[in-house]
């Protein structure tokens, strides 16, 4: 098993406060991975402290072999993770191919035809191309948002609730765009609300609760589980 990603013993929080208590994950190469867990649950904290915005205070991230804890977030994209944060993932004012050409920052050759590969994936972008980010449906802008994150074609892509706040019909039209990046070759770790939806997608799963891991295992037996199933998945 080669790991494209593997966070162990994650202790981070804010302030006085530790928030992740001895948190641990993993990612095989090219996998799919979904963390659920209730609001507060610290699934936020988790990504930044694997993203390096959050000291760990505790642990240990690796990005394939290497050892990348608190890596300044600049290195880890050079190491080949991008992360798309839960909120103000694009840059309003600038226009669509802006805020692509600002999601490749650090690449020295090859961005008029990564652009070009980026754009093929997302149509709807490329038709809108001079138009303001600021402008776009929730929907598109989440779709721009992704987009960005892989203009410098990373190994491992961190995803934090890219579901939130759309339609049910748009939510699906994500988490496909989300299988298809995935399905290129990219390994994704996904943070969200819509457990269901999220664990469908996904070939594992980790459940958060209070900072620390209450499940894991396969998507499907998840979906399985009672306790996910009445805590989570809104049955009763
Ligand atoms: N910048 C911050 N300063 C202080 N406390 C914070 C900060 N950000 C989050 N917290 C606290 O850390 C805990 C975990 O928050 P976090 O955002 O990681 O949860 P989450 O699982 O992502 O929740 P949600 O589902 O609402 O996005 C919460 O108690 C929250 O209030
Ligand atoms: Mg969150």
């Amino acid at each position: 098993m080669t790991l494209a990603l593997e966070a162990t013993g994650l202790i981070a929080g804010y302030g006085e406060a530790d928030i992740l208590h001895d948190v641990s994950i993993k990612v095989e190469r090219g996998e799919m991975v979904a963390v659920i867990g209730p609001n507060g649950a610290g699934k936020s904290t988790l990504l930044k402290a694997i993203f390096g915005l959050l000291p760990a205070r505790a642990g240990e991230v690796r990005l394939g072999s290497e050892d990348i804890t608190n890596h300044t977030p600049d290195r880890i994209v050079a190491a080949g993770m991008s992360y798309v944060p839960q909120i103000e993932n694009v840059f309003p004012s600038l226009s669509i191919n802006e805020n692509l050409e600002m999601g490749a920052f650090i690449r020295r050759d090859g961005l008029a035809d990564r652009l070009e590969h980026v754009y093929e994936m997302f149509p709807d972008l490329t038709e809108r191309r001079r138009h303001a980010a600021g402008k776009l449906s929730g929907g598109q802008r989440q779709m721009l948002a992704l987009a960005r994150a892989l203009m410098l074609d990373p190994t491992m892509l961190l995803l934090d609730e890219p579901s939130a706040g759309l339609s049910p019909k748009m939510v699906h039209t994500i988490f496909e765009k989300i299988l298809e990046i995935n399905e290129a070759g990219t390994a994704v770790l996904l943070v969200e609300q819509n457990a269901r939806e999220a664990l469908s997608f996904s070939r594992r799963g980790y459940v958060l609760v209070a900072g620390e891991n209450r499940l894991e295992g396969d998507a499907k037996g998840l979906i399985e589980n009672e306790e996910v199933g009445r805590l989570y998945l809104g049955e009763s």
